[in-house]
């Protein structure tokens, strides 16, 4: 089977990358910018994404790539929506046209202003609070309206060792600060990208034997996958401090009014995940487990 990836450079690619590398199909990847092993595509220019499908023989598009800063994104509205939902749309467009599946990532951020606190079913109607969870959902709809083979993944909370994320600037601050203040009034679910990168290559191989040669996919549809278990961002800085030694740190607990910011979050975006273990038959590890990995790999 011919994969391409997209934002191949990302959290997500990059381990989707590590994964590539034990397994049977042949892996095309691509990001904005190049690398070994990675070349150009933009996934905004309909046409280069279209000629890369066809030219790779695309039989899947895994599109890792999206606009992921939250918080730049209430001031960047314009390109947030072209990369979340326009260059999407392109993506289901181009999978539409080959006949290729569309497995494609979104976000607990399209859940959140209906002040939920029970974890979100994939059948929950989408009441984003902020641009970036606004232009994810939209991006949803566009996969939807191309009527393409798709498998729709909404994460959260993503981090790994690669690129910049809240993993990352706690063993900074921690390592740096006598006290770090983290607030504790929004609950959700840390995620190892790794493990979402597993959890995608099952979509692969249920898809590779099952929906590749049939006329429909019987899979297809959105799907919820999060590391087990939920947390607050102070609980999840505590146990990075924590596993990485960071003793001399003390970190406390705020509230979200304390903590300037130019978007709302979600106060509880806690996934409910059994229908993707129950399709694909996958086991999720617990997020403080996952991390405890992560940050060995990082420190240790
Ligand atoms: N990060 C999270 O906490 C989180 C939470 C929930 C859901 N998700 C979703 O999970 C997925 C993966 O997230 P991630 O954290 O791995 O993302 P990421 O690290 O931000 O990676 C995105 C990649 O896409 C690339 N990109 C940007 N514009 C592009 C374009 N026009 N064409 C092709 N590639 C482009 C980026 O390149 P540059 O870096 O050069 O811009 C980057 O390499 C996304 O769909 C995201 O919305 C993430």
């Amino acid at each position: 089977m011919n994969i391409l990836v997209t934002g191949a450079l990302g959290q997500l690619g990059r381990e989707m990358q590590i994964l590539a590398a034990g397994s049977s199909h042949r892996f095309f990847f691509t990001d904005i910018s190049d690398q070994e092993g990675v070349e150009v595509l933009d996934i905004t220019d309909p046409a280069a994404v279209w000629q890369m499908a066809d030219r790779v023989e695309a039989d899947c598009i895994v599109n890792c790539a999206a606009y992921t800063n939250v918080e730049k994104a209430e001031s960047d509205q314009e390109l947030c929506l072209r990369l979340n939902c326009n260059a999407v749309h392109n993506l289901a467009a181009a999978a539409k046209h080959r006949g290729a599946l569309l497995v494609h990532i979104s976000t607990d951020y399209v859940f959140g202003a209906d002040e939920g606190r029970t974890p979100y079913r994939e059948e929950q109607p989408g009441a984003p609070l902020g641009v970036y969870g606004h232009t994810k959902l939209l991006g949803e709809e566009a996969i939807a309206e191309t009527g393409c083979r798709s498998v729709i993944i909404r994460t959260a909370w993503l981090y790994s060792e690669f690129g910049s994320n809240f993993l990352k600037t706690m063993l900074r601050l921690t390592a740096e600060k006598p006290v770090v203040k983290v607030v504790d009034d929004q609950v959700g679910t840390p995620t190892y990208a790794l493990d979402l990168a597993s959890a995608v290559m099952a979509v692969l191989e249920d898809y590779a034997g099952c929906g590749l040669q049939s006329d429909s996919y019987p899979h297809a549809g959105i799907y919820h996958y999060t590391d087990e278990g939920q947390c607050s961002w102070f609980e999840f800085a505590r146990e990075i401090a924590s596993l990485a030694g960071h003793d001399s740190c003390s970190v406390e607990p705020c509230t979200s009014e304390e903590y300037p910011s130019k978007v709302r979050r979600p106060a509880y975006s806690v996934l409910d995940k059994t229908k993707i273990k129950e399709t694909f038959g996958i086991e999720i590890p617990c997020w403080n487990g996952s991390l405890s990995l992560c940050v060995k790999k990082l420190l240790f």
